[in-house]
């Protein structure tokens, strides 16, 4: 067996994936007709174009409004889960949705979650994929907006969302301004991340974990300007959900081989690979092992270790963990005499 594909074979989890970012082009260009929503270009793939956080949420908003109905999210998310499974065998997921990306278009909470969970549900049926959802704090909103939408998800709450999040640009909207918001879910028994050092100082990490309660980090890589959170971040076993194709592309790290998630390897900080917004950043989470840890020539032990981190910085309790550990250790032997033979 070829090593790339011995990567791409490896069961992995996957805890930094927003639903929005997964729409197949065709599925675009599909919805798009059935809504009858103008697009920019018929050559769908041509929208997935652009250099900069900015326009990469213009375009995320732009392909969202074509998703209205409750088939229309389970859709999504069916097909998300597939590829994630026949491109990089993906085995679990804790997936982002951005809930006012649809809410602020007139789309009902229970149509998003009930939409995404019988997606969820028919992938796990078909693929023996499991998925959490995490509802994401669209940063740009107001705080007062991020705390309705947190109530309005505490007030649909089901099984299967099981956290609180926050993404788009951070850099003008530091993580202070949503402390409410993280209270009340916090309160309520949510879990809570956050993408955080992605386009902002360290000191935003100090104030997610601090402040906000944030159990792990998506993102991280501006961690390495402070020693002293790094210091904190390894000793408190913190976890780096690292993204290494998307911050490429919107954040200026085009060689894999100097991306800063090296550099956390490097100092000790706990991190795994994901695939953020993988069909608009035409990636996968088989493709982010192969380009990552092959272009850095990083041995299997190295790629086995970013696959267990997955497991270890998950949101399933001890025994689940215990069992996926178990479940991978098996899929990993037969991965393993395969590649040496
Ligand atoms: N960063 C910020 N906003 C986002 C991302 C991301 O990785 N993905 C989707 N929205
Ligand atoms: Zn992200």
């Amino acid at each position: 067996m070829e090593y790339a594909e011995y990567l791409r074979q490896l069961p992995k989890v996957e805890l930094h994936c927003h639903v929005e970012g997964t729409l197949r082009p065709q599925t675009v260009a599909d919805l798009a007709r059935k809504h009858d929503i103008a697009l920019p270009t018929t050559d769908v793939d041509r929208i997935y174009d652009y250099e900069t956080i900015y326009e990469f949420l213009e375009i995320f908003r732009l392909v969202n409004s074509t998703v209205i109905e409750a088939g229309d999210f389970a859709r999504i998310a069916y097909e998300s889960l597939e590829d994630g499974v026949k491109l990089g065998n993906l085995k679990y997921r804790e997936m982002f949705f951005n809930p006012t990306l649809h809410t602020t278009r007139g789309v009902a909470m229970s149509t998003i979650i009930d939409g995404l969970i019988d997606g969820c549900r028919a992938a796990e049926n078909d693929f023996g994929v499991r998925c959490r959802l995490i509802a994401d704090i669209y940063r740009q909103d107001p705080p007062e907006m991020a705390l309705q939408m947190t109530q309005e998800v505490l007030a649909n709450r089901r099984d299967e969302v099981i956290g609180l999040g926050m993404d788009a640009a951070e850099a003008p909207d530091p993580p202070e301004k949503f402390f409410e918001s993280f209270r009340v879910a916090g309160e309520a028994g949510l879990h809570l991340t956050s993408h955080s050092a992605e386009d902002g100082p360290p000191s935003n990490i100090s104030t997610c974990l601090d402040l906000l309660g944030c159990e792990r980090i998506d993102h991280g890589y501006h961690i390495l300007e402070d020693d002293a959170v790094v210091a904190r971040c390894r000793d408190d076993g913190i976890h780096f959900t690292c993204c290494p194709t998307s911050t490429a592309v919107v954040y200026g790290w085009p060689d894999l081989t100097t991306h800063p998630i090296n550099a956390m390897m490097k100092a000790g900080l706990l991190v795994h690979l994901n695939s953020d917004d993988p069909t608009m950043f035409r990636t996968d989470i088989g493709k982010e092992y192969v380009d990552f840890v092959g272009q850095n020539e990083y041995p299997p032990e190295t790629a086995k270790q970013l696959v267990r981190n997955g497991v270890d910085a998950s949101w399933l309790d001890d025994a689940e963990k215990a069992e996926l550990h178990r479940a991978f250790d098996d899929e990993i032997a037969a991965l393993d005499k395969a590649l040496a033979g």
